[in-house]
Order: C-alpha cells, then structure tokens, then sequence
C-alpha cells in the first residue's frame, strides 16, 4: 500500500469551505428554489452537506444527474432513501432528456405555499426563480442550457461584454440564473476524494493515477466483476489478484513496454478510461 493509500485525510478545509458557501447567500436569497445537482453514481461524495445550514428554509430539489452511466437498480435505492428523508430527487440524463417537464411536475409541493399566498393577494402566478447549485462537473451548466437551450448560449456567447448574472427566461414558469453556484467539494475520507477524481471533479492530476485505479479495480472485482469479465475478456476473476488482473489486460490489449514488460500504468489508465466512457456498463460507485 502507498503513502497515499495509507493517507486517511486528503484535503479538508472547513474555514473556505464556510467561505465560499457563505458567498453563495445572495445567490439563495434571491431565488424560490434551490435545485442541488449531484451525480448519481456517487449521490453521497458529489454533495456538500453543509448546504441545509446555507439554504434553510427554502424550497429545495435534487437531482441526480447522469442517470445514463449510473446503476439504475442502485440509483433508485437512492430515489427512494430521499424520498424517506423528505426531499424530492429525480434522476435524468441531462445531455439526452428534456428536464422541463419533470421539474414542473416536482417542483409543484415545494412551492405551495408561494402559490398559496399568490391566490391570496389575487396575484397571477409568477414564475419560480431558479437557482443551480453543486460542486464541480455534476452537470449544472448542461442542466441550465437544457432549461434555457439557445437563451443560455446566446447571453453567454457575446463578445467582449462583461456580464453581470443574469436572469433568463425559460418558460411562464421558470426563470433561470445563468450562472450556477458551485458548491465547495467536501472529501474528509480517501475514499470520498477517489471517488471526486474518479468521476471528474477532482482534477485526475491531484491523485496519483495508479491509486485510483487500483482502488477502481479493487471495488469493481468486488461489486461489478461480470464487468471486468466481460470487458477484458477474463475467467475466474475471483481468483486473480490485482496485479493479474493488470497483466490480463495488459497480455488482451497487447499494453508491453519496450523491454517487453508489462505496461501497467497502460491498463491503468485504460481501466479508468474505460469506467468513465462506461464501457464497463453502468455502475454506480456508492449505495445508500
Ligand atoms: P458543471 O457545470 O457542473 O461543472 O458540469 P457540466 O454541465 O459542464 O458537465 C460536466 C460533464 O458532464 C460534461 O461532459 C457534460 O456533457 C457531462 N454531463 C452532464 N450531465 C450529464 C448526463 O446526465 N449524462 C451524461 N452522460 N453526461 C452528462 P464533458 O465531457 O465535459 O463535455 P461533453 O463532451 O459531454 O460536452
């Protein structure tokens, strides 16, 4: 095991973390409903938990985005461990999937109360603020070009104008912040920052590239081994420890070093290529 792997914290600063969930309070001030993205092949390690204290009161949605590459039996364990914490999630694949539809129909109990106060006053219906929120590369800018399509674009696209948030117009019932928060990353454990790497939100660079895959290796034998199977083309997977899984592959894809080595650092980053491109299928790295 390397220093690294033996390494219980990894980067945890809790004084920038209040920091820059403290600069998102306009932000939230300003809006009717929060709508937190987080990945749904890790839900726990892609959210920030401090985010209750920062948004209190206000209407919050989740979604899991990414629906596509995660588990689906897993990501609805998820669905339905929110739903009994009271917070209503959907998953979507948000590259693929009109999401205006699905946050219309979910955001209808989190907003009654504006509604209600609404019909009191004899107002018309106003549409709800949107505010997008999450830590890096959860998909938050595609959520807001999938609302906004061209309108994001457009805005965001003028030349040599500094601009200011803006709000846009998504539908009579929606207006959009252009901009997402982003959420500060919150990773106490190894585990947790291998994941954040593993799934691009921490830069890949900032973890040693064979501790990931060697930790991505070791947790697909255990949870997804038909995978590996099929993927590389193994037998008795069981039976292999991970340094032959590594020579398997490297001995399928023909990965050899001039001398004739193995390449390993090859199947390493091929293996998280190939978890990312999910050529592995869909799999899901955390469960509820
Ligand atoms: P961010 O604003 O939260 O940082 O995330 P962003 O929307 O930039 O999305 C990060 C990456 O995740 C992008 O991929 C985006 O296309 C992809 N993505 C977002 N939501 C989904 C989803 O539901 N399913 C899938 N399969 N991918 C999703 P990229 O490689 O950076 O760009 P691109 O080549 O896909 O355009």
């Amino acid at each position: 095991m390397s220093d690294f792997q033996q390494q219980k914290n990894v980067h945890y600063f809790p004084g920038h973390m209040a920091k820059a969930l403290n600069a998102l309070g306009p932000m939230v001030k300003g809006s009717d409903l929060i709508v937190e993205i987080c990945d749904a092949r890790a839900p726990f390690s892609t959210r920030n938990p401090m985010l209750s204290s920062l948004i209190g009161q206000k209407p919050h949605l989740l979604v899991l985005s990414k629906m596509d590459k995660a588990d689906p039996l897993i990501t609805q364990a998820w669905l339905e461990t929110f739903a009994k914490q009271g917070l209503i999630a959907f998953t979507s694949d948000l590259k693929h999937e009109k999401v205006i539809n699905v946050l219309l129909k979910m955001s209808v109990p989190l907003v009654e109360k504006k509604r209600a106060k609404e019909a009191r006053l004899g107002m018309k219906k106003q549409p709800l603020r949107l505010l997008i929120l999450g830590i890096p590369n959860v998909g938050k800018s595609t959520f807001i070009n999938n609302l906004a399509g061209k309108k994001a674009a457009r805005v965001a696209n003028r030349p040599g104008v500094t601009r200011a948030e803006q709000w846009i117009k998504v539908s009579s019932d929606f207006i959009l912040l252009d901009t997402p928060g982003i959420l500060p990353m919150n990773y106490p454990t190894r585990e947790e920052a291998v994941r954040l790497a593993l799934l691009g939100s921490i830069k890949e660079e900032v973890l040693p590239i064979d501790d990931l895959a060697l930790t991505l290796l070791e947790f697909l034998k255990v949870n997804y081994p038909s995978s590996l199977k099929e993927r590389y083309g193994l037998e008795d997977i069981a039976l292999l420890n991970e340094k032959e899984i590594y020579s398997a592959i490297c001995q399928k894809r023909g990965y050899l070093l001039p001398g004739g080595a193995y390449d390993e650092s090859k199947a390493a980053q091929s293996l998280i290529k190939d978890f990312q491109e999910n050529a592995l299928g869909k799999i899901s790295l955390e469960r509820p």
